[in-house]
């Protein structure tokens, strides 16, 4: 025990946007004829724009040009933006916002790691970037989960090991980044992840600091 900072995951851990995600892939794909279902998001969870892409089209055994790589991750990233325009403090997922208050009380630092590049934007939008002590983004890593780097800077940017900080994740791909980086992995909101995370729990409501303060 002796943790000294929480790093949360984004899409799924502090807002409910992985739906919004997989509508957007959805569209994406049926523009390319290729059918997607919530079982195949399963395995985009976490991962970048660019590997979502390239994943779905392997999914569909398709080949496209650079050109129209890129006019896909524009429309999916458009059709992801629209979906949440409204996004707002209201869309926290429930033990979000009081964990993230006990957490500063308690004097615990606070970071994202996040493969999304709109990160930035939603905490903005959430009205809780202030909360964080460092935000690393899909901006900020030159290697995706499930590699580690993104939860290891955030770390290293604290001053932390990764032995002192907890990593909250709802995808199998940051479950794995946390791991590889000797991070305490604790899945939230994903069933599938029981078994493969160090602990589990169905909403951030259930969690408890004082367990691992
Ligand atoms: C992750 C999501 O947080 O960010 C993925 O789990 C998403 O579903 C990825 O593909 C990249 O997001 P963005 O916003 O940069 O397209
Ligand atoms: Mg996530």
């Amino acid at each position: 025990m002796g943790y000294r900072a929480l790093l949360f995951d984004l899409d799924g851990v502090i807002v409910s946007t992985e739906k919004n995600h997989f509508h957007a892939w959805k569209k994406t794909a049926s523009q390319l004829g290729i059918s997607f279902s919530e079982k195949d998001n399963e395995a985009l969870k976490g991962v970048n724009r660019v590997d979502s892409l390239k994943h779905i089209l392997a999914l569909g055994k398709r080949i496209v040009l650079d050109e129209e790589f890129e006019a896909l991750l524009h429309f999916k990233n458009e059709e992801y933006l629209s979906s949440i325009e409204d996004l707002c403090i209201k869309d926290l997922l429930p033990g979000v916002f009081d964990l993230l208050n006990l957490a500063k009380n308690k004097g615990f630092n606070i970071g994202l790691g996040s493969s999304s590049k709109n990160a930035p934007m939603i905490l903005e939008r959430l009205e809780i970037a202030a909360y964080f002590d460092v935000a690393i983004d899909g901006n900020g890593v030159t290697r995706p989960k499930p590699d580690p780097e993104v939860f290891l800077n955030g770390a290293k940017r604290l001053g932390l090991s990764p032995s002192e900080c907890l990593v909250f994740e709802d995808a199998q791909s940051g479950i794995q980044a946390a791991k590889a980086g000797g991070f305490f992995a604790i899945g939230v909101g994903n069933p599938w992840l029981i078994g493969l995370a160090d602990d589990y729990y169905n909403s951030l409501t259930e969690f408890s600091l004082e367990r691992y303060a």
